[in-house]
């Protein structure tokens, strides 16, 4: 048995969710920069689940379940202004999905009806608890969802309890069709682990956002954030950057375990960066992150990945950077239950081995000895 770092090349589960093939993501067959330029959030999360692109009652029914299970419980309320205030948004996050199980009747039953229904609940509810813990921490009561609205707009508006601008819905929109899934990625993977013993799927969505709130993963784009902070002005960024580079240090979003040629949610992110910068007169986000790139692609020849462009793209919306990872969340429930569903469909305990490297023949010596 020879173990490989970081399971690198290992194919561990068939899917018909989502491929990368050459470079291509595409969900469900559609091609990703499709889907980005056309379809809505909820069409996407409706593909993952279901397989297919929904028609328009389809459509019109996810979007007023989406909306009718908006609301969270008030004792999960309670509970998170019990979190300490200066809590991570991420933690916040991953006690609150775990809670939210505990006021589901429904969370143990495992007919694929009730995990469907819990996945739209889940897809529903993630959002209004992200928005609750942003205005909790800040000391402010969370705002009630909006009936009717889309996952975007609600989102956008919990947070402030404003209308959010066309321009904010959309590219927030767009952001959330990026996210949604990506094939056997970390967090998926910790999903599909955790709900292979048969356990229930709230506790595979929280572990799923344990494995995302990291920066090697989901974290990144908070991570690049700090960073843009971090060197402050463009006559900084070519030393600060040149120091992390001289000094080995990884550079957030930026690197890919699959894409080895780019990532292609990238590109619409970059766009819709420049595209914001453009519409607030202010391109200087956009500007840095483009000399970042130069800089990091020309020297080391990797390619900004998802995370990179999409923190300067929050930034412009006017959303603080503590979220950026939480958004990812929001998004990424769809395809995290999806997989879910997809394997419970047809279940194996997932658990490989491990190459021993410690000692061997030991014998055991009593205590009063060692
Ligand atoms: N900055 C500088 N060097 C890097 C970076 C980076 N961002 N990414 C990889 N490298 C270097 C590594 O140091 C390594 O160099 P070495 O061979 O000289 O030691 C080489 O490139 C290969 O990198 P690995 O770390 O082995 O690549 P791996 O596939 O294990 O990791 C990962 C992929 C985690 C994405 C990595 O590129 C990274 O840490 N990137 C920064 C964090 C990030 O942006 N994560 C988000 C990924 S996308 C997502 O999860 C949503």
């Amino acid at each position: 048995m020879t173990a490989t770092k970081g399971l690198e090349g290992i194919v561990a589960t068939t899917s018909s969710i989502s491929s990368i093939v050459d470079g291509v993501l595409t969900y469900r067959g559609y091609n990703i920069d499709d889907l980005a330029e056309h379809a809505s959030f909820e069409e996407v999360a409706y593909l993952l689940w279901f397989g297919k692109l929904p028609n328009a009652d389809e459509l019109k029914s996810l979007r007023k379940s989406l909306s009718d299970y908006a609301p969270i419980p008030s004792d999960l309320v309670a509970q998170i202004k019990l979190y300490p205030k200066n809590m991570s948004t991420m933690a916040a996050l991953r006690s609150a999905i775990s809670a939210l199980g505990l006021y589901d009747e429904q969370a143990d039953e495992m007919t694929a009806e009730a995990n469907e229904n819990k996945a739209v609940k889940l897809q529903a509810q993630l959002p209004t608890i992200v928005a609750a813990i942003a205005r909790i921490r800040e000391g402010k009561e969370p705002v009630a969802p909006k009936e009717g609205a889309s996952i975007a707009e609600n989102f956008l508006y919990m947070l402030t309890g404003e209308e959010p601008s066309d321009t904010a819905v959309k590219a927030l929109d767009q952001a959330l069709v990026l996210h949604a899934d990506h094939e056997l990625n970390a967090s998926t993977f910790a999903a599909r682990v955790t709900v292979a013993t048969l356990s229930d799927i709230y506790s595979g969505v929280t572990s799923a956002i344990g494995a995302l709130k990291g920066p090697l993963h989901g974290g990144a784009n908070e991570a690049v954030m700090k960073m843009l902070n971090e060197i402050g002005t463009p006559d900084r960024l070519e030393a600060a950057i040149q120091e992390k580079l001289n000094n080995r240090e990884k550079i957030m979003g930026f690197g890919h375990r699959v894409y080895k040629n780019g990532d292609p949610r990238a590109k619409h992110l970059q766009k819709m960066s420049k595209e914001l910068g453009d519409m607030n007169n202010d391109t200087r986000l956009y500007d840095m992150s483009v000399k970042i790139e130069e800089l990091v692609t020309g020297q080391k020849g990797l390619k900004p990945n998802v995370d990179f462009y999409s923190a300067s793209v929050y930034t412009q919306l006017g959303i603080e950077h503590e979220l950026f990872t939480p958004i990812f969340a929001i998004s990424r429930v769809s395809g995290w239950t999806a997989h879910i569903l997809e394997q419970l469909a047809d279940n194996r305990i997932i658990r490989p081995r491990a190459e021993y490297t410690g000692p061997t023949e030991q014998k055991y010596i009593s205590v009063e000895l060692r």
